[in-house]
């Protein structure tokens, strides 16, 4: 067996490995940086992007069992991950530094929007991702509250800089016209500015290169979702839902909204889907059960997750800790699940297609 077992059968063995980032294969961007066949062991080291920052551990997983499928007379498979470095281009007219920009998106009011974007966006950041979160609910701004983060934000050369939730060792930037409008006051805007406000805060605010930029979206009307698709191309849309008939068929709605502005669907998240009682543990499913599911599957979009409802989530978004979700046990499984396939579908999708486009700065 151990006559097999060299470096380039190793090498061999993992070149169509797809990198989670792009989908392509990790030797042709040079991240299977270091290959050891010294039996008994097989040690490798793969370079990986922030972007995928959410997949790694599934990542040496898989490589570990290809290994040990391929290699099956060794018996000591290592494999470690190295950050590579992979800076993002600039998207649309306003030179925006991110990889993927994904919208959080509804057709109904009230299901959850916003605390999913949130969730998504400390998730994705909490696994190590660079990570900016826009609020684009102009009407009603809501992330300000569930993120308890308040004050004005300062300008610097004319330049918007962000407020920063604090999320592991770092921060994550995060802007929102709850910053900018003193609460309770009501805005009335009107298309052009309500244009106007959008663009300038992807464009004016100091974001810094990011992994994602993740945009929770205002319910329903599709205003921001033109206005958005018009300033930067968008990776796409998720779309919340929850399991009542009605919910899904404003989904429904939703999705065809984004896909008629162009924005791509990521995929579907079903939220409060059932609710487990804390004292008896029984599970009731007060809005239904598994609709959205099989609407993703009736209309060919992936099912991302789904979230229960959970007295907690909504004693967090009221005191402002929505990132305390992440710390509660009954609540983070399907958190994380959702960023991971999120993540797992972006890798699949640009596998399929050409990298988005990096137009010059105007
Ligand atoms: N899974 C859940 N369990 C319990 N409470 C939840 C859950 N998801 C959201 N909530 C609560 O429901 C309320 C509405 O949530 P959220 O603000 O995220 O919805 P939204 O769709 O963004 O609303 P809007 O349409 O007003 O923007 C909040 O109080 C939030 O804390
Ligand atoms: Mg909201």
């Amino acid at each position: 067996m151990s006559t097999a077992v060299d470096q380039a059968a190793v090498r061999a063995a993992l070149a169509d490995f797809p990198d989670p980032e792009t989908g392509r294969p990790l030797a042709e961007m040079g991240q299977l940086v270091a290959v050891e066949a010294a039996p008994p062991a097989i040690r490798v080291s793969i370079g990986l992007t922030t972007h995928s920052a959410v997949l790694w551990k599934q990542v040496r997983g898989r490589i570990e069992e290809r290994l040990r499928t391929r290699f099956p007379g060794v018996p000591a498979v290592e494999v470690t991950i190295t950050p590579h470095h992979r800076p993002p281009g600039k998207l649309g007219q306003i030179g925006l530094e991110a990889k993927s920009v994904v919208a959080v998106g509804s057709g109904k009011g009230g299901v959850g929007k916003s605390t999913i974007a949130a969730s998504i966006a400390i998730g994705l950041a909490r696994a190590g991702s660079t990570v900016g979160l826009l609020d684009a609910d102009v009407y009603g701004p809501s992330v300000p509250h569930l993120l308890g983060l308040e004050g004005r934000p300062q300008v610097e050369s004319g330049k918007i800089v962000p407020m920063r939730l604090a999320v592991g060792t770092g921060s994550m930037p995060v802007m929102s016209m709850g910053f900018l409008v003193p609460p309770g006051e009501a805005v009335v805007w009107r298309g052009p500015m309500l244009h106007g406000a959008i663009s300038q805060m992807l464009r004016d605010t100091l974001w810094g290169p990011l992994d994602y930029l993740v945009i929770d979206m205002p319910p329903g009307t599709g205003d921001i979702a033109l206005s958005l698709s018009q300033v930067l191309p968008l990776t796409g849309a998720v779309v919340v839902c929850t399991p009542q008939d009605v919910a899904l068929l404003d989904a429904t709605k939703a999705i065809a909204m984004f896909r008629k502005v162009n924005i791509p669907i990521l995929g579907m998240v079903e939220n409060m889907s059932f609710f487990v009682c804390p004292d008896t543990l029984k599970r009731y499913d007060i809005f239904g059960t598994g609709g959205a599911k099989r609407t993703a599957k009736e209309l060919e979009i992936p099912f991302l997750g789904e979230v229960p409802l959970q007295i907690p989530i909504r004693e967090h978004g009221d005191a402002g800790r929505t990132a305390a979700n992440y710390d509660d046990p009954a609540a983070r499984p399907y958190l994380e699940a959702i960023c991971e396939r999120l993540v797992g579908h972006l890798a699949a999708t640009n596998a399929a297609r050409p990298p988005l486009p990096s137009l010059p700065t105007l």
